[in-house]
């Protein structure tokens, strides 16, 4: 690894320092000589108090105000040595005290243009005088990006999804000998069949034509069995996850073309310009299966005269809420009455199996008129063409089974997809090869990775992290001064009986279970089409389990969420480079545990800044520091903040805050902490939060400045920092109250 310029810079410092107080009287200053010698013996004196105080402070004082400014001994594991790689120095927020902007987040995060245009103007004399010279602010930005890249060092963080994903990816991709259970290993060897595009690309579109011949051939090649309609349903919907004319939650399925909602009649239709590309991607498919084009028109015609037809009575969710569509009690045979072209019982006893499932039996409807009209158009379509023997109801359902099975087949066919995509507005860039695998490979061993995640990353450390992190921001939300009665004992009673967790008992499996479970599975690394079809299986398997055991796991998401008395923590936010068992307390803290502070205030007070006066006097001082500090600077003319930036402000302030707190209470309780950088107990805190805070932060967009700013205003505080943000070419004295609480 490369000598941290943190230290370098460090060592330059205190041998100038050494310079000016250890050859203070140069040859040839006989006659200071006296004077030199009291202000040696006053300089003893001090250094004597100074000892003594600190001692004092040793035996007595807390052992946070004693100590937060020193140096801890280096972190050499191999974690932190990799973590040091994703530190960089421009985000150190004492390196560049004045660059409100550019030490934040520059060009990380969100579009780096945006963020140069809302701040513009607004940079330190030394940055405009750079700024002369370069033409402006953002070739400021690439230069420093050359300078970082030169340097080896990478200047962001991931985001935490893609973080998480990368864990899940080392799990996966680790040796066979770290492989606890048999559950574990057909994860990994499904990965492992995903990432291998050779198979695909190898067999052609021979597998689907195969499987499709298993269900009796389709109209389109000229051979169909006249298969029975609602037992290809049952089965695709059971073995295949394919839910062509519903989907598994009793709702409108999704259709492969944007829908356009008409406001005044209250219909929906299929959006014209796009039918046209829809033809023709039909027709693509069915070239690619080997199909003649003399059929393509009739068939493609009849398929998308079916999906625009069945399209006509969705809504979109706002129109549904108005009219309470969601959550329709109906019991099983009354759905039968009002939609009889589907054999519910049957459907739904496959789907779920093996849950037991009656006529009786009471589901949820999300949009009923939806239900009742595809049902009128399958008994319609199925007399209509029945003489025909071209079957569009059951070519409708291959092409589904089809589109379920894209990732499985040659790369022709993902292609076609992503173009077609591409043209209906999708501007989303491809994803890897492996976060795709990581996805799929999840859909049907998710508790086999929520599992290893779990033992790999929630350990005691991070059981402690959440622990004091809650703690510090009860005591921050006690503090509050509350609009009214009711509400102040409302969130107290809400917040003393929640209780954060990483896991609720009994929800998980067993290993035992777990390799029960997966016992039939068989992956052959070789076949990734046939690997697909288990994971399919495993899906719809874990989805029935899930059903009946009522079971609490999690899934593989990094968002807390509450349930009862419990607001769950996804062990999966555990991660590096946000957070290793190994890595200092105070980088764990300033980053994680400010993400978990962040997070914890989102989910349990969202609308916190109308039911406490705080929030809005807190982010008003913390807005009133950024005006006057870059007062003279440029042009911020927003003396008012609009309150949804308010309360923004607010919680991410409020969780530096409660993250530093947390902090010193770990410290308390135990004084060991390693280091990076030779960075003392603090400045490695502050700059992890730095770091982090830039790490693409989805509601960072409501922040009006670089969430590192904020750790200017905490430092305003005289003495509560390592250093004081001192900006020699400007007055940056602010004079208001100091934001802290
Ligand atoms: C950046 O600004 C452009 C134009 O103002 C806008 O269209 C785009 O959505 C912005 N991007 C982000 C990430 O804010
Ligand atoms: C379809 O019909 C043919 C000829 O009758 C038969 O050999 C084949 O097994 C049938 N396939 C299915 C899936 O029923
Ligand atoms: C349609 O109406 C809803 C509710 O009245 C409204 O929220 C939505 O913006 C409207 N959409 C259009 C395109 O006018
Ligand atoms: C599916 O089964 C139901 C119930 O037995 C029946 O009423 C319906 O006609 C069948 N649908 C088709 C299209 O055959
Ligand atoms: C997708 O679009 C690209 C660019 O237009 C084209 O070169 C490619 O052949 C298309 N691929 C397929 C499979 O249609």
């Amino acid at each position: 690894m490369e000598e941290s310029p943190f230290v370098q810079q460090d060592v330059v410092m205190s041998a100038d320092h050494q310079l000016h107080s250890d050859f203070p009287a140069p040859a040839g200053c006989y006659k200071y000589r006296r004077l030199f010698l009291v202000l040696l013996s006053c300089s003893l004196f001090a250094t004597a108090l100074g000892l003594g105080i600190y001692s004092h402070l040793q035996k007595t004082g807390d052992p946070w105000t004693s100590q937060w400014k020193l140096a801890a001994p280096p972190c050499l594991s191999p974690a932190c040595l990799r973590a040091s790689e994703h530190f960089s120095v421009p985000m150190d927020p004492f390196s560049h005290p004045c660059d409100y902007f550019l030490f934040a987040c520059g060009t990380s995060g969100s579009n780096p243009e945006n963020d140069s245009q809302r701040f513009n103007g607004v940079f330190s004399e030394d940055d405009k005088r750079r700024g002369a010279r370069t033409g402006g602010l953002r070739r400021v930005s690439k230069e420093t990006d050359v300078q970082r890249k030169r340097d080896g060092l990478q200047y962001r963080f991931p985001d935490r999804q893609t973080a998480f994903l990368m864990a899940i990816r080392e799990i996966l991709e680790a040796g066979e000998e770290d492989c606890i259970g048999a559950a574990e290993q057909k994860a990994k060897q499904f990965f492992k069949s995903c990432m291998n595009t050779e198979s695909p690309e190898r067999v052609g579109a021979e597998p689907f034509l195969k499987l499709l011949q298993q269900l009796g051939g389709w109209a389109v090649s000229g051979v169909w069995n006249q298969t029975d309609f609602n037992h290809t349903l049952a089965l695709l919907m059971s073995q295949y996850s394919t839910f062509p004319f519903f989907n598994v939650y009793i709702d409108e399925p999704h259709f492969q073309f944007p829908i356009d909602w008409n406001n005044k009649t209250h219909k929906s239709k299929a959006s014209t310009k796009f039918l046209r590309p829809f033809f023709l991607t039909c027709g693509q498919y069915l070239a690619l299966l080997g199909v003649s084009p003399g059929e393509t028109t009739q068939h493609c015609g009849l398929y998308v005269s079916l999906s625009t037809t069945l399209a006509v009575a969705t809504s979109p969710l706002h129109y549904r809420l108005g009219q309470k569509l969601l959550y329709h009690k109906i019991t099983i045979q009354e759905l039968q009455i009002v939609a009889p072209a589907i054999d519910w019982l049957s459907s739904l006893q496959a789907t779920f199996a093996p849950l037991p499932i009656s006529q009786s039996d009471v589901v949820l409807v999300h949009n009923l008129p939806y239900i009742i009209q595809m049902s009128q158009t399958i008994s319609q379509w199925q007399v209509q063409h029945e003489a025909m023997g071209t079957g569009p109801l059951h070519t409708y359902m291959m092409l589904s089974l089809l589109q379920t099975l894209i990732p499985a087949l040659d790369s022709r066919f993902f292609q076609t997809t992503r173009n077609y995509s591409i043209l209906t507005g999708d501007t989303e860039e491809e994803k890897p090869r492996w976060r795709r695998c990581i996805q799929e490979t999840e859909r049907g061993f998710d508790d086999v990775l929520s599992r290893a995640i779990r033992e790999k990353h929630a350990q005691e450390e991070a059981e402690g992290l959440i622990q004091d992190v809650y703690s510090s921001l009860k005591k921050k939300i006690l503090d509050l001064h509350w609009r009214d009665e009711k509400t102040a004992s409302f969130i107290l009673k809400k917040i003393q009986s929640l209780n954060p967790t990483l896991t609720i008992k009994p929800s998980h499996p067993s290993d035992v279970e777990l390799n029960q479970f997966y016992q039939e599975v068989e992956v052959s690394e070789g076949d990734f089409f046939s690997s697909y079809l288990q994971m399919l299986r495993l899906e719809q398997k874990s989805r029935g389990r899930r059903l009946s055991h009522a079971s609490l796991t999690q899934g593989l998401s990094i968002t807390p969420s509450i349930l009862n008395d419990n607001i769950l923590i996804s062990a999966g936010i555990f991660v590096s480079p946000f957070f290793h068992s190994s890595y200092p307390r105070a980088l764990n803290y300033g980053a994680l545990g400010s993400l978990l502070a962040k997070d914890l205030l989102h989910l349990l007070f969202p609308d916190i800044y109308t039911q406490a006066s705080d929030p809005a006097s807190e982010s008003k001082c913390v807005w009133d520091h950024y005006l006057s500090v870059t007062k003279g600077l440029g042009q911020v003319d927003m003396p008012f903040l609009p309150p949804s930036n308010q309360q923004e402000v607010w919680v991410q302030y409020s969780a530096l805050q409660v993250a530093l707190d947390a902090y010193k209470r770990s410290f308390t309780k135990n004084r060991a902490d390693s280091s990076l950088f030779g960075l003392s107990y603090i400045h490695l805190f502050l700059s992890s939060f730095t770091q982090v805070t830039c790490a693409a932060d989805t509601l960072r967009g409501l922040m009006p400045f670089q969430p590192s700013f904020l750790v200017t205003v905490l430092c305003s505080n005289l003495g509560f920092c390592p250093e004081t943000f001192t900006c020699s070419s400007q007055s940056q004295s602010f004079l208001g109250e100091s934001c802290l609480r």
